[in-house]
């Protein structure tokens, strides 16, 4: 260790051995908590990201977590190294918390630098789950490819890392603190992002929704980040009444479960909303992060591609989108449904590869109003991420304007636009191996398959996406199999790029009908013949000897 005196502020620079494993994926570096705590991994990638910024002195920077297990720690290293780093200025959420959405906000508003967020999404927490980091540039937005290309091989080469000694700061109390040479400000996590909700949203019609005696909601927030939110805006704001918010305070295990809102670990909500009587009119979650959403009414679930089409065709009830909406883009293996309302609307519709950062660069040249991926995200230009209680809010307004039920709103989409079933097929924790020779000998056929027959219906496109940026022309290859028949139905197979452990494949599978009939099969009937089909295409019980998915959404 080697010690230096900057104004008074003693600045240690500590000796490491490289670490090769720290190469963001789909949403920053995730890993296990355990991995997290080995000695000085985090620090190495915390390095990483300052060395790969261009100025830091006298910069600003957020900083925040969902509140999962080692976020406090975390916070308490990287304060110390920023202020060795020469960090001019870091705002932190109380007691360390702020959402995803929440974190992007404050960079453009206090024209920050970045951002530092914790959290491994909607990943299991507690000493034995995982924890991330995420970096999210000036833009708001995350950190693009060659950013995160950039810090995996600085820290694949990172020797040393610089931290001062210091007593932590009281981050639980808002004031203002110095650590060094560096301004500390601890903010209350919630303000600011609820004044951004009521500029966007009408308050005051969601408000007269909420306490009507004719409407009721459930909000589960996980036991994760939206907790303090959603009580916040929902109850204590608009006046929905004690108790609409369930498992709102966040907790460093979440309570045991997954903090990821779908049909499976967002049990308590689903039952309630799945009773056979007095179910509430309208049901909704957050996840870890407060980035991802799940849209419900009463014994009704929205899949998060149909929410996105809704969303598209109603914006016009919403204050802030009712001068119209520029484009819209949707990740590639979300379903077509927004397409064909963009189509009706005249807009552009993009489509990207799996992940926010590709609409990050379509948001900041304001080619995009709205966007979302079918793994329960939703955003717009409002922020550079996607937001799940402005989802909720989103939808809470559309509600309130149309005086109508959920369910009653999708099936009026259908009916108007045709339906996309749609469904995803998780096989999780598989070894790498067979999941990596899967993927290759689908990639090595993929041109075989064209024009070949399949239950009546023949491939008429089939292959690995690439996708070409049309803002800074970046190509990103490798996203996803993409496989197309000729009554637009599509199957896609990709592997996750945030599991911690083993691989997972991603299977995607979606139809379009248009016949009235056809519009109330469930989901799994609809597409069963297209999931046989997928099976068959990849040998999933071939490669990996499984014969069904582990999770179904
Ligand atoms: C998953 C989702 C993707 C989302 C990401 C971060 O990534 O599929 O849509 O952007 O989490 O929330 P994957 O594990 O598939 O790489
Ligand atoms: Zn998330």
């Amino acid at each position: 260790m080697k010690t230096s005196s900057e104004n008074n502020m003693r600045i240690n620079t500590i000796r490491i051995k490289p670490f090769k494993d720290q190469k963001p994926g789909t949403s920053g570096l995730r890993k296990t908590v355990k991995q997290f705590q080995v000695l000085d991994y985090l620090q190495s990638f915390i390095q990483s990201i300052f060395n790969s910024l261009p100025e830091l002195r006298d910069s600003t920077l957020i900083l925040g977590g969902d509140g999962r297990y080692f976020n406090r720690e975390a916070i308490q290293i990287i304060l110390r190294m920023a202020a060795a780093n020469g960090v001019g200025r870091i705002i932190l959420g109380q007691a360390g918390i702020l959402s995803t959405p929440a974190v992007s906000h404050l960079i453009k508003k206090h024209q920050a630098l970045g951002g530092i967020i914790l959290s491994a999404s909607h990943n299991a927490g507690g000493p034995l789950g995982d924890f991330g980091v995420k970096f999210d540039t000036a833009s708001g937005g995350p950190a693009p490819e060659s950013l995160t290309d950039e810090i995996f091989i600085i820290a694949s080469n990172l020797r040393e890392y610089k931290i001062i000694d210091i007593n932590p700061i009281p981050m639980d109390k808002i004031g203002q603190y110095k650590l060094g040479n560096m301004d500390v400000e601890v903010i209350d996590s919630v303000k600011d992002y609820a004044k951004l909700m009521a500029d966007i949203f009408n308050f005051e019609k969601i408000s007269a929704l909420l306490t009507s005696p004719n409407f009721s909601m459930c909000f589960d927030a996980m036991n994760a980040v939206t907790g303090p939110y959603a009580i916040a805006i929902l109850e204590d704001q608009l006046g929905a009444p004690e108790g609409t918010v369930i498992r709102g305070q966040p907790l460093p295990n979440f309570g045991g479960t997954h903090p990821d809102p779908n049909l499976v670990h967002a049990k308590q909500l689903v039952e309630t909303m799945y009773q056979e009587e007095n179910a509430p009119d309208f049901g909704a979650a957050s996840d870890g992060d407060g980035d991802r959403n799940m849209i419900m009414g009463d014994y009704f679930f929205v899949t998060p591609s149909d929410s996105l089409a809704i969303m598209t065709a109603n914006a016009h009830l919403i204050p802030a989108y009712s001068q119209g909406i520029k484009g819209v883009a949707r990740s590639m293996p979300t379903s077509e449904a927004v397409d064909k309302v963009a189509e009706k609307l005249g807009l552009n519709c993009f489509e990207t590869p799996t992940g926010w950062k590709f609409f990050s660069n379509l948001l900041d040249a304001d080619e995009i109003t709205l966007c979302g991926e079918e793994s329960f995200g939703t955003g717009s230009n409002h922020v550079n991420e996607k937001d799940g209680l402005w989802a909720v809010l989103f939808w809470l307004n559309i509600l309130a304007e149309k005086q109508d039920s959920v369910e009653h709103i999708v099936r009026q989409h259908w009916a108007e636009y045709g339906r996309n079933y749609y469904t995803r097929h998780d096989y999780e924790k598989l070894p790498f191996k067979s999941a990596e020779a899967l993927f290759n000998n689908l990639d090595d056929n993929i041109e075989q398959l064209l024009h070949k027959p399949f239950n009546q219906h023949t491939i008429i496109s089939a292959d690995n996406f690439t996708y070409n940026d049309p803002i800074d022309q970046s190509v990103s290859e490798n996203q996803g199999i993409r496989i197309i028949f000729d009554d637009s139905s599509r199957i896609i197979f990709r592997l996750s790029g945030t599991g911690t452990e083993g691989a997972t494949l991603r299977v995607y599978i979606e139809k379009y009908v248009t016949d009235l009939d056809q519009f109330e099969l469930d989901t799994q009937e609809a597409l069963k013949s297209l999931i046989q089909t997928a099976e068959l295409i990849a040998d999933i019980k071939g490669y990996t000897g499984r014969t069904k998915p582990t999770v179904i959404t």
